[in-house]
């Protein structure tokens, strides 16, 4: 059997290779790290870039089965930011410097909810004079949604995959046409065909789910040629139907040394891509975006949600930010990412290299 020495030092991965490095621990996950951290470098330099992320409206159409915010959650209050709100967050992320924004919702998409971002994206490129990047992250839309969008300014779109394996997505999801797995996958295709930086992702430790499911996670970002990943750990949510699984779980902090291993291994696999240090991360461990920087993430989004919104947002369970104002949490976020030796690439947008690589130019 080969040692986890000789898998980091591999160009490709096996899906064996990959449980292996999921299943390191003590010294060969040092290991990992270490090697992971050091690709990063090489590849991507050291810059983190920041994304503001405006949590706009928390209506959503959908019943995700892991979601505190799923429409069935009658215990929250839903909110729908103003124009006015969204723009301000906008202007103190193009004043500090911040380079991009992302715009997050709650998936939405009659034709006013279309107008609506479409109105936003053309504002914010105007308050910044065009500075600011747009990512967007508001679900599953048709392909003349996402190319309207797509003119309008947004540059950049996220979409998690959630489970790339099709039976652990039907578990999580309910079992209706409004949840399709194809027409996720489908999405992500428009998404690149229209000529957006594509990122998307999965949840780790979820209920039924095993290492070589997320083996094949990673296996699925590649065959996809993703440009950005964010990915984090499974927090279960009390209000939800897969609350009743909660036992089958491994422990939170299992969860996290699970997500960080998937980071690095993913590191080692799409050198040059984009990885977000998921927020559900610092919910586990206060440090914990701070880690996944250390070890292969190179984006971070600290949260610009205007403070009176943010407790109805809790997409789990112990979000982490909940009564900070945006002011506080750049402070806190710069002092933080010194503290895992990275420099901040101000004003930046921080695409993706990996974008470039497979042949698009600047927008
Ligand atoms: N635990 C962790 N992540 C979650 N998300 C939604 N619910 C949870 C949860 N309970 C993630 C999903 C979604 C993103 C916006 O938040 O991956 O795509
Ligand atoms: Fe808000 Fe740290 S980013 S408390």
């Amino acid at each position: 059997m080969k040692t986890v020495q000789e898998i980091v030092m591999q160009q490709t991965f096996s899906r064996d290779d990959l449980v292996v490095l999921l299943n390191t621990e003590g010294e060969e996950r040092t290991q990992l790290f270490s090697v992971a951290a050091a690709r990063k470098e090489d590849v991507v330099g050291r810059k983190v870039f920041f994304r503001g992320l405006i949590e706009f409206s928390n209506i959503c159409s959908k019943d995700c089965l892991y979601c505190g915010i799923r429409k069935s959650n009658d215990k929250v209050v839903r909110y729908d930011a103003t124009d006015e709100e969204i723009l301000e967050a906008c202007r103190f992320a193009w004043q500090n410097r911040f380079g991009s924004v992302v715009l997050q919702s709650g998936e939405l998409s009659s034709p006013v909810f279309v107008e609506r971002v479409d109105g936003l994206l053309k504002a914010i490129k105007k308050l910044s004079n065009g500075e600011l990047g747009i990512t967007l992250s508001c679900g599953e839309q048709s392909r003349e949604t996402y190319r309207r969008w797509f003119e309008s300014g947004a540059h950049r779109y996220l979409l998690r995959i959630e489970s790339s394996t099709p039976e652990l997505y039907a578990k999580i999801h309910p079992n209706n046409d409004h949840h399709s797995f194809e027409k996720r996958l489908n999405c992500l295709s428009l998404l690149k065909e229209c000529g957006y930086q594509v990122g998307t992702g999965v949840m780790i430790g979820l209920p039924f789910q095993t290492l070589e499911n997320l083996a094949d996670d990673l296996l699925f970002l590649k065959k996809i040629d993703v440009d950005m990943v964010g990915m984090g750990p499974y927090i279960e949510h009390e209000e939800t139907p897969l609350y009743e699984h909660r036992y089958l779980l491994k422990s939170k902090q299992e969860r996290f040394d699970l997500a960080l291993k998937m980071v690095a291994a993913l590191r080692l696999l799409l050198p040059d891509i984009n990885i977000a240090a998921a927020t559900a991360l610092q919910a586990i461990d206060p440090a914990g975006r701070e880690k996944a920087l250390k070890i292969g993430a190179n984006v971070i989004m600290p949260n610009l949600t205007p403070c009176s919104y943010r407790k109805e947002y809790q997409l789990y369970e112990d979000k982490p930010c909940l009564d900070e104002d945006a002011d506080l949490c750049k402070n806190c976020l710069e002092a933080r990412i010194e503290l895992a030796g990275s420099e901040i690439g101000y004003g930046e947008w921080g695409d993706s290299r990996h974008f470039f690589s497979r042949g698009n130019r600047p927008k």
